[in-house]
Order: C-alpha cells, then structure tokens, then sequence
C-alpha cells in the first residue's frame, strides 16, 4: 500500500506518550521515505477543530494509560475530533509499570470505529508520572531500539499491504495471549481499574487537586499552561476552575517546584505502587 505521509498523534500531559509515538513516527517514515507531522492535542485549544485524515496516510496515535483504561475525559476528545477517512493506524499505549490493561483495545477500538483501519498496535513503558520509583528511568536505550524495531515492521508490513487487513488483534486485559479478543471492535471493554491504597483497599481519590507551595510559586502560571483541562486558574494559580485528571503535568513543569499533591488517599496508592510494581516490565507490540 502507497503511503504519502505518516501523522504522530497524540495526548501527553507530561510528554512520555508525545516522544514514544514521535519516535515510531519518525523512524517509520525514515524507512518509507515519506514526511511525517505532529499532532499534539494535550491542550483544549488544539482540540477546537475536526482533523481529518485520508486513505493515502498512516497514523501512529498515542495515548496514555489512566486507571487501566484510556483517560475518561479525553475519550469523547478521541471520539469525536478526528476522522479517519480509511487512514491506517498504529494505536499506541504507555503505561507506568504497572499494567496498560485495557488501554490498548480500547484504543484500537475507538480508532476502528472513526474509520481508521489499525494495522499493528503497541504498549510501552514509561516512568509512572505519580512518582519516579515506578518505571524508574524507562524509557531506556532498550526500549528506544525496540521502538525503533517496531516502527520498521509497521513500514514492512504497510508496504506489502495488498488490502485494508482486518483490525489488529490486541489483548484484553491480563495480557493472557492466550486470550486474544477477536476482531470485532465491539468487543466490551473491563472496568476501569480501581487503584490501591498500601492496605489493599480501594483508593480514593477522584477529588484529590494539586497544591501550591506559595513560598515557592513565582506566579509564572506555566502550570495553568500546561494543563490539558484548563482547571487551573491563571490569575491566582491556587485557585482550581475545572476537572482536575491528575495527570501530573502542573507538578512536572512547575518550575519553581512549587506544586504536589498531599491527598493522603493518592499518597497511600503512590505508596502501593512502589511497593508492588517497582520491577521493570516489558513492552509489548503487535504485528
Ligand atoms: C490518572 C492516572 C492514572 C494512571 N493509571 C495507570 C495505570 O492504570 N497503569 C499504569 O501502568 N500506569 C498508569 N498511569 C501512569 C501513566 O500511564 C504513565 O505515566 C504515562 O506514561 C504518562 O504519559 P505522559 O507522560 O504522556 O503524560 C496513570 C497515570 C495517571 C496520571
């Protein structure tokens, strides 16, 4: 199949998602010789228009893992700012060492049924964004080459494409291979993941917001910035406006180091995951 150009798509509050999928993108066009573009819809104001894609081009679209599903606010994002007009896709996940789940059919899914066609899909690993202890240091030289191994057999097998193959067959969650879904992109999809406290209870905290150290804060309001759900006032950068998805991309870009989250429910499920999901896991691609 004749590809004209490769699209990098994605949402990356704290930017492991934006340079995975980059590098598949930029290594596969390399290999068909055809220009690649960027498409970072984090913010709300990159999301106000329909982009729309066309048969001749292929879409690597990358997304975070959250709660074991794909971020529940942004899905109606996915679901309704984009059209796959027949574009091929390469649905991508990342996820903090702990488990993607369902993120990555879920993905493909979503893709399916906007009309792109999904031609491979992956789930990497990256540093888990609650704290540095989990996915320390990933991505790492290996998984920057099996990145890059992977976005050679996508350029293989999209250029000896005959017809639009049937979607790819990505796992549900557990990861039991054993257990593919079958192709239908109805296939339901599991519950969200509800995330632990160190006592193996139910963390909650869905209202948990970020804090601000005032003795810190210079009031550049980069962190209202950089909020994917504008829920950080700009005038007073204490202030919360909107939906906080705890994402962490106030507290990773706040210069002055001024931001945190103190919820002793969310400490409790930091803690968790250091105590239980520390040792290094393996990306998965399928092809
Ligand atoms: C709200 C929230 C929920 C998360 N849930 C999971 C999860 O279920 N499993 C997991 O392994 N990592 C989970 N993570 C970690 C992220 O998937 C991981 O750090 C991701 O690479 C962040 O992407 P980004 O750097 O592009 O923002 C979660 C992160 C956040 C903010």
């Amino acid at each position: 199949m004749n590809i004209s150009k490769i699209h990098a798509v994605y949402f990356s509050p704290c930017r492991s998602t934006a340079a995975l999928t980059r590098a598949i993108a930029d290594r596969a066009a390399e290999e068909l010789k055809v220009p690649v573009e960027y498409y970072d819809f984090t913010l709300s104001k990159n999301r106000k228009n329909l982009t729309e894609f066309s048969s001749d081009e292929l879409v690597i679209f990358g997304m975070p893992t959250y709660a074991g599903r794909i971020p529940n606010l942004i899905l109606p994002i996915v679901q309704n700012a984009f059209q796959g007009n027949d574009a091929l896709a390469v649905p991508v996940v990342t996820f903090g060492n702990r488990s993607y789940d369902n993120s990555l059919l879920e993905l493909r899914n979503e893709l399916e049924k906007k009309g792109f066609h999904t031609v491979a899909g992956g789930a990497f690993v990256s540093r888990h964004v609650f704290t540095d202890k989990v996915g320390a240091g990933r991505p790492d030289d290996a998984d920057v080459a099996f990145v890059q191994d992977f976005a050679v057999k996508i350029a293989e097998k999209v250029s000896g494409l005959k017809e639009i193959p049937e979607p790819i067959a990505v796992p549900a969650k557990g990861h039991d291979k054993s257990n593919f879904v079958a192709a239908s992109v109805d296939a339901k999809i599991g519950p969200y993941y509800t995330p632990l406290d160190e006592y193996g209870n139910p963390a909650m905290f869905l209202k948990a917001t970020p804090v601000t150290d005032t003795q810190k804060c210079s009031r550049c309001s980069i962190c209202a910035r950089v909020c994917p759900m504008d829920a950080i006032s700009t005038k007073d950068v204490t202030v919360m406006v909107g939906t906080c998805i705890k994402c962490q991309a106030c507290v990773k870009r706040c210069p002055d180091k001024a931001k945190s989250f103190d919820d002793p429910a969310f400490l409790s499920h930091v803690k968790m995951l250091e105590e239980n999901f520390s040792s290094p896991v393996e990306p998965e691609i399928y092809i």
